[in-house]
């Protein structure tokens, strides 16, 4: 990924506002995410500086992490732990559950780090970077191995079978790293590379610039090529029992890549590419995607149907018993981060009960954010329907809830409305 890359699809991010019910997560485009061993995790990681945790099976979001100062690229599971995100701030954080604030940070690279992989046993973590270094971490003891040689920013890391790795990099190399500290082998391509899986049997499959996924031996003789379109490939995921390979490309192509037929089997049609990050779920039928449109969305990986948002369910029931009113559909945009009674509790967000006449950031038992915890300020109609006119950041600088506004006089009015109903 070119720095030029990245700014142009930031900037179109930026510039299409999104309407209020879609903002249901990350206030910019979702760039990272990766699904637990048992499917029913996922974390994502977003240009918006923040992680955020997801629990698949209740559809609703249990945190926002706030740690990194710089978009979040990269996210890796963590067997046995819980997940480590990659940021272009070149710092890594280790998360366990929803923990606000990560068990342990890695610090080392000089530039941001595009991209994480972990070893079959968990105990090593490698992480590329834009600083032309690879670093090959042992949990254990925190001691780095640090794999020099690309001349130019590293976009893609994975550990072969053997506990090699492979790298791949914008000067379109790539690298093969024996797992002791001989000098790697170099295979050199038509074009800039941007990501890199290798499947259980050792086969490395490599996305890059040209539009083209390409298919390696372990030793990097080459196998097989497929187009997947002219523009550059961005994103791409491996199923675990490493039959399917996605690979999404800038315009918005994403294809299903049967990978022992060497073809496409499926190419994604719906809504919400193009797509900066995909992930298959464990038993491999179905992919999530992180979008430019700020969604995390699930797919079929047979068939490349769109089967819909990951999102927020308010409870069971909490919004079905008002349908029809504006301010509960206003308030689906809510429903993924917040609860409205004391029993269901804190999710990323507090719980929104008793709201009004409620000081700032006095929720009992919820992690607020410093910047929150500083504030003066009293929740009442006016100061809610504010805090979305501007929007958080305006409002209340520092926070960690995504950006998001809603524009309408009407739909905040009728939000807050709402509110005042069901939170007392
Ligand atoms: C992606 C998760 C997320 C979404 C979506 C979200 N929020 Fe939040 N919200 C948070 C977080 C996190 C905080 C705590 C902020 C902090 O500590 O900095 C918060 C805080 C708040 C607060 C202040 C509560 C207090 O106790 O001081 C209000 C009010 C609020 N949100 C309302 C809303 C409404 C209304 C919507 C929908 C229009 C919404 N939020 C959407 C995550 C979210």
């Amino acid at each position: 990924m070119t720095a030029r890359h990245l700014s142009v699809l930031l900037a179109l991010a930026l510039i299409s506002p999104v309407p209020a019910q879609e903002l249901r997560g990350h206030g910019g485009p979702v760039r990272a995410v990766a699904v637990s061993a048992d499917g029913r995790f996922a974390m994502t990681g977003s240009f918006d500086q923040s992680a955020m945790l997801w629990n698949l099976a209740d559809g609703t979001a249990d945190a926002v992490l706030r740690f990194h100062q710089g978009a979040v690229n990269a996210v890796v599971v963590i067997p046995g732990l819980g997940f480590a995100t990659g940021a272009e701030d070149g710092r890594i954080a280790l998360w366990r559950g929803n923990a606000a604030e990560p068990v342990r940070v890695l610090q080392g690279h000089k530039g941001p780090v595009a991209a994480l992989a972990v070893s079959a046993d968990g105990g090593m973590l490698a992480s590329a970077s834009w600083d032309e270094t690879v670093r090959v971490t042992t949990l254990g003891d925190g001691t780095a191995r640090v794999l020099e040689g690309h001349r130019g920013p590293v976009n893609g890391v994975a550990f072969l079978p053997g506990g090699g790795i492979v790298s791949a990099g914008y000067d379109a190399t790539l690298r093969i790293w024996p797992a002791d500290a001989g000098a790697e082998r170099i295979v050199t391509l038509p074009a800039p590379l941007n990501g890199v899986v290798v499947a259980p049997d050792g086969e490395i499959a490599v996305a890059a610039a040209d539009g083209r996924l390409r298919l390696f031996g372990p030793d990097g003789e080459s196998r097989a090529e497929i187009e997947i379109g002219q523009t550059p490939l961005i994103a791409l995921a491996l199923s675990a029992d490493g039959a399917t390979i996605a690979a999404g490309g800038l315009r918005g192509q994403v294809a299903l890549v049967d990978r022992k037929a060497r073809s496409i089997r499926a190419t994604l049609v719906g809504p919400g590419l193009p797509v900066w990050s995909l992930a298959f779920l464990p038993d491999g039928r179905q992919l999530l995607s992180g979008g430019t449109d700020r969604l995390v969305r699930r797919w079929n990986a047979l068939t490349g149907e769109h089967v819909g948002t990951v999102v927020p369910r308010a409870g069971p029931d909490v919004l079905a018993a008002f349908q029809g009113e504006r301010g509960a559909q206003v308030f689906r945009a809510c429903a993924a981060c917040h609860t409205l009674t004391p029993s269901d509790g804190n999710r990323a967000g507090p719980t929104l009960h008793g709201l009004f006449g409620r000081k700032i950031a006095s929720a009992p038992g919820y992690a607020y954010s410093d910047a929150f915890k500083a504030m003066d300020i009293v929740w009442t109609k006016e100061t809610v329907a504010k805090l979305f006119e501007i929007g958080p950041s305006a409002y209340t600088p520092g926070t960690k809830m995504p950006e998001q506004t809603i524009g309408s006089a009407e739909d905040r009015q009728a939000l807050v409305d709402w509110l005042e109903k069901v939170t007392h």
